[in-house]
């Protein structure tokens, strides 16, 4: 069975306890249970992997990059936290890996927010985003990455 990362940036261990009305009452641990659960009903192998330091980050795409290759990974559903709006090492960790489809993920709609939260520089080596829809984005950006990325699924995306 293929594998899909489920990847966490800084303070997102946190989740259901840090500000709740940001980001909702759910743990991390319950999100990953949701994102297991919904890459079993897809037929993929779903692994959860958070870090609140940037190198565990690097270093996790690193090696998906690699099983990606090996044709044993489709790609990466990614929440970077505050290293969305900081992090050029994680761009070119992306870009660095060459081909791993990462769908960039944020509970919160970042762009309703303070203005340092509008400017990714994630998003310019993502395939896609999911913005907003609280911690039901994961399971969004799951089924948005298995649609897009299985082989033959979807003929309207350029190859
Ligand atoms: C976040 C948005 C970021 O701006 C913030 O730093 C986070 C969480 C989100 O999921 O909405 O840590 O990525």
């Amino acid at each position: 069975m293929k594998k899909i990362l489920v990847l966490n940036g800084p303070n997102l261990n946190l989740l259901g306890l840090r500000e709740p009305a940001q980001y909702g009452s759910t743990s991390l641990p319950d999100v990953e249970a949701m994102c297991r659960a919904a890459g079993q009903r897809l037929g993929y192998e779903v692994e959860c992997f958070q870090s609140n330091w940037e190198g565990g980050l690097i270093d996790k795409i690193h090696e998906y990059g690699r099983l990606y290759k090996e044709r044993l990974a489709l790609g990466c559903v990614f929440n970077p936290g505050a290293f969305t709006h900081t992090s050029v090492a994680l761009h070119d960790a992306i870009k660095g890996v060459d081909g791993l489809p990462v769908v960039e993920c944020h509970i919160s709609n970042v762009h309703a927010r303070e203005p340092f939260r509008h400017h990714s520089f994630v998003s310019p080596a993502a395939a896609g985003i999911v913005i907003g829809f609280g911690v039901q984005g994961y399971v969004i950006a799951l089924e948005a990455l298995v649609r897009t990325q299985e082989q033959d699924t979807d003929q309207t995306l350029p190859r």
